[in-house]
């Protein structure tokens, strides 16, 4: 079987338009090819406005009324995403890829406590309710290493930290054990201790939930800690994707070059990639 039948996550020639008023549209995404195999962690970085977000948003069928894929494909585990209705994306996300954003605080919904926004999750996508799906909440807390998890249960979201909230959107990720996770610049939000924090926590998670991960970010460093595989981003193309490793010690762009200089890398030894 070729590689690339075998990958979870397929992303080939994607193009994306966006009609903002004026006689040319915006290529926000142009030809854009990527794949990701079942349990790897990709990291896609390039700087502010290079299209991070519109792919993954692209991917999840989660466009603006004035953004357009005019071709290519997205096929996720052997069916094409492109051109599904909202019914069937409202199945695939949550269940099969979930994504978790910037800020955790504005994705989490302000006037329930966090326990029972992942209990309906549970119920919605895996039929578990009553006490134990309050039992796996907490087992969910546990594995996103939330301390005192019966009182983070009961907490309100503006109770919560920036990072104790990203550890409830991970826990919510988690809850569907999705194939895919999707997280887009899920740490530029916070301190650069509870940054690291949650990097060894993806690190960790996606050991032992066997999960594939989109890794989405500015910043090489923390793609560094993290991911296998790389894939450059610059005005709206791939311009690099590959080994992390070799990306890092011999990358074939000076785009790629600049952005390992200005983060200031420690060397892929002793980052030890997953
Ligand atoms: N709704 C929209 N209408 C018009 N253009 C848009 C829209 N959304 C995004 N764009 C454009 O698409 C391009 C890519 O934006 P995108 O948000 O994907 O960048 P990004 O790489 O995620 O940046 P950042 O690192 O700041 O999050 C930008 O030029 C942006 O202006
Ligand atoms: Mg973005």
């Amino acid at each position: 079987m070729p590689e690339s039948a075998k990958g979870l996550l397929h992303v080939d020639g994607l193009t994306v338009v966006f009609d903002v008023g004026k006689s040319t549209a915006h290529c926000a995404l142009d030809r854009v090819s990527l794949s990701i195999a079942e349990g790897e962690v990709l990291g896609l970085v390039g700087e502010s406005g290079s299209g991070k977000t519109v792919l993954s948003h692209s991917i999840l069928g989660l466009l603006p009324r004035n953004g357009t894929i005019t071709s290519g494909s997205v096929t996720f585990a052997g069916s094409e995403l492109v051109g599904r209705s909202e019914a069937d994306f409202r199945q695939i996300r949550g269940k099969e890829i979930a994504m978790i954003f910037q800020d955790p605080q504005a994705s989490l919904n302000p006037v329930y406590r966090v326990g029972r926004q992942i209990e309906w999750l549970l119920k919605l996508h895996r039929n578990i309710t009553g006490p134990g799906a309050k039992a796996e909440v907490l087992r969910l807390f546990t594995a996103v290493q939330l301390r005192d998890t019966e009182r983070c249960y009961r907490s309100y979201p503006h109770e919560m930290s920036g990072g104790m909230c990203q550890r409830v959107m991970i826990a919510m990720a988690l809850a569907c054990r999705p194939r895919l996770l999707i997280a887009d610049e899920p740490t530029s939000a916070l301190d650069v201790t509870t940054q690291a924090e949650l990097l060894a926590l993806l690190r960790g998670i996606k050991q032992e939930f066997a999960m594939s991960i989109l890794f989405i970010s500015h910043d090489i460093r923390a793609v560094s800690v993290l991911c296998s595989k790389i894939a450059v981003m610059k005005s709206g193309s791939i311009v690099e994707h590959g080994n992390a490793s070799s990306i890092f010690e011999n990358p074939t762009q000076p785009y790629t070059r600049l952005l390992i200089d200005s983060a200031g890398v420690l060397p892929i030894a002793e980052t030890q990639p997953v």
